[in-house]
């Protein structure tokens, strides 16, 4: 869900409605806003995408300069009107937005009943309204302090009273929050591209943090109520540009095409000339004698780029690699010691089971390297050591470019594992990473010549029902990967399997006409992956082959060819997840489908 708010000297509401656009890809089964107004405070809310809300706010008045927002995905409480945020208590004296789970709140909101309490909505987010209500002596502050000191679970809140008008209190705990310091006005959002076109400069809240927000000063407590006197302000150098379509139709394909740029960010880090150096990470020079295995933790596509990084930590370090999602491994009990390196890989460095992970592995004494989009995100604190993605922001449900820049970490750490082994020559070493450098360039020519093919192939899959994905070896990670991309966004069923897996039940379901995605850049094994090719063309399958030209094979099993240039066998992957992005995002284009905000999906998900 997203979070806004704003106090200063202009109208409130259009500036909600601009910081929720901002956020809209946060969640979008239902919005809101709430607006100071001179005798009270003004809520309108819509079940629905944020137009619904920003249409019906064309028929209202709103003059109030000071006020919060909502865009919503649903958890407790299905998406409607009335479940939407703000949310009031039963007099209107507090109004809040919410976002997290409240996880008491059933008890509470007993207790509230037989208090006299009377509650209008199913979500747990309007026991908070009634909460702090009941401790509310004219201090908003001081009844947010006493209200939190009950609630558990995870939760940021932006909570205004009709009888302060100049003040907004925000807390945060175990979900993002940050305040934006502007002249005479300042804001409260739950990420920062909500108000990057007005400030730059931000207080990032930590758990346990309460900001007091007015329209000339902000002061950050403790859950404690000591006031935080030192508290950092964070300066963002991202460009308010970066978060505009700037002419694509979706943020999804410019995101795509943003790949070779946001590449080049990404090695610019930790490539001086050629030579790598992950110093500025926190690893030491010979961090792999520290660790008997690794275990890479994450959610979605930033598991699958670690399960493509298993391939190549096996091979080419002789360590032992788990990969496993995150909402599994922190509930079963994981063996983790002083010599596990745990990597946790997020795109926004919030994912709730992510965060959890890592703490459970730091108590278990691991040592946590994060890959992460967001430095100065809870992940990428609470972390030992950061590899930084530096892909700039992605708004797109469906994750590219931040993927691209996981794997391409991965590579990074691959190689800078490999400078550590003796068995590895340094010619070797200075191979990979002379390839490296080529990445930006080729990942360029392939987003050029592969665009117009695929959109040819995406006009006939977007009558599909099913789509299977084969590879082997790193391209069955990638087949995961185009088949999730393929599902999120144009809701055709798809799956994917290692290629010689399929006939262990799967070739079941191949028929006449189904489509098959063979993915098959890793030439050392193509020959084994056409076999599997030729399998389900021989049961009438209808056949796409992803591979390197100059390929030797029969072109009669291949019903469509997509040819990427010749490449490092351990680095190709990066370019062959490009045909994958561009089938997915042209598929559902010619099905006409939301792109950017594919149904029931959000793009960071800080709840369990
Ligand atoms: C959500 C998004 C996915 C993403 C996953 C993990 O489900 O829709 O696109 O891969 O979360 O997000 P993270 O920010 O941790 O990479």
């Amino acid at each position: 869900c997203g979070i806004v708010g704003y106090i200063g000297k202009k109208k409130a509401a259009p500036l909600l409605l601009a910081g929720l656009k901002k956020l809209e890809y946060r969640g979008y089964d239902s919005a809101g806003i709430a607006v100071q107004e001179e005798e009270t405070i003004a809520i309108l809310k819509k079940q629905g995408k944020l137009n619904q809300l920003t249409n019906a706010a064309q028929n209202r008045v709103f003059n109030g300069k000071v006020g919060i927002g909502h865009t919503r995905w649903a958890t407790h409480g299905k998406p409607s009107d009335l479940n939407s945020h703000p949310h009031t208590d039963s007099h209107e004296k507090i109004v809040l937005v919410h976002n997290g789970i409240i996880e008491n709140f059933r008890e509470l909101k007993q207790e509230l009943i037989a208090a006299g309490h009377e509650f209008n909505s199913e979500t747990d987010t309007e026991v908070a309204a009634h909460l702090i209500s009941s401790y509310y002596q004219a201090d908003l502050k001081e009844a947010v302090l006493q209200a939190v000191s009950r609630l558990e679970g995870s939760f940021a809140l932006a909570v205004m009273s009709y009888q302060e008008k100049d003040r907004i209190i925000a807390v945060r705990k175990d979900s993002p929050l940050i305040v934006g310091l502007g002249e005479h006005e300042n804001f409260v959002a739950s990420d920062i591209p909500a108000y990057l076109e007005y400030t730059s400069n931000f207080y990032i809240l930590e758990d346990e943090e309460l900001a007091d927000i007015h329209q000339d000063k902000v002061e950050i407590y403790s859950f404690a109520g000591e006031l935080i006197a030192d508290k950092n302000q964070t300066k963002i150098n991202w460009d308010a540009e970066m978060v505009e379509k700037q002419g694509y139709q979706h943020f999804m394909l410019k995101e795509i095409n943003e790949q070779p740029e946001s590449l080049k960010r990404l090695l610019a880090l930790y490539l001086d000339d050629d030579q790598l150096d992950l110093g500025s990470t926190g690893l030491k020079n010979n961090w792999l004698q520290d660790y008997d295995k690794i275990q890479i933790v994450a959610c979605g596509t930033a598991y699958h780029s670690g399960l493509l990084a298993k391939y190549l930590l096996e091979d080419k370090l002789r360590l032992e690699v788990e990969v496993e999602v995150a909402s599994e491994y922190r509930y079963r009990n994981p063996i983790i010691n002083q010599r596990t390196l745990l990597i946790v890989v997020s795109q926004s460095g919030e994912t709730a089971d992510t965060l959890a992970a890592l703490r459970l592995a730091k108590k278990n004494g691991a040592t946590v390297l994060a890959l992460t989009n967001a430095r100065d995100s809870s992940i990428a604190r609470e972390a030992d050591l950061l590899l930084y993605l530096n892909a700039g922001p992605e708004i797109a449900v469906a994750s590219t470019k931040a993927y691209t820049n996981m794997v391409a970490a991965f590579y990074l750490l691959t190689v800078d594992g490999m400078r550590q082994r003796t068995e590895i020559s340094r010619q070797e070493v200075q191979a990979y990473q002379t390839a490296l450098i080529k990445l930006p360039e080729l990942l360029r020519q392939v987003i050029e010549h592969t665009g117009a093919k695929v959109e040819k192939i995406a006009e006939k899959y977007a009558v599909q029902e099913h789509i299977f994905f084969i590879g082997r070896n790193t391209d069955y990670t990638l087949a995961l990967e185009g088949s999730l991309k393929l599902k999120e966004i144009s809701y055709i069923h798809a799956e994917a399997y290692p290629a010689g897996e399929l006939k262990h039940g799967t070739l079941a379901l191949i028929d006449t006409g189904v489509p098959v995605v063979a993915v098959g850049s890793r030439i050392d094994i193509f020959s084994k992956l056409f076999s599997n090719l030729k399998e389900v063309k021989a049961r009438g399958a209808e056949t796409m082959l992803i591979t390197i030209e100059n390929q030797d094979f029969e072109a009669s099993s291949v019903d469509y060819l997509v040819e990427l240039p010749e490449f490092n066998q351990y680095f190709v992957g990066l370019l062959t997840i490009i045909p994958l992005q561009l089938l997915a995002y042209y598929t559902a284009l010619f099905k006409g489908e939301d792109i950017d905000q594919p149904r029931n999906l959000a793009k960071s998900v800080t709840v369990e």
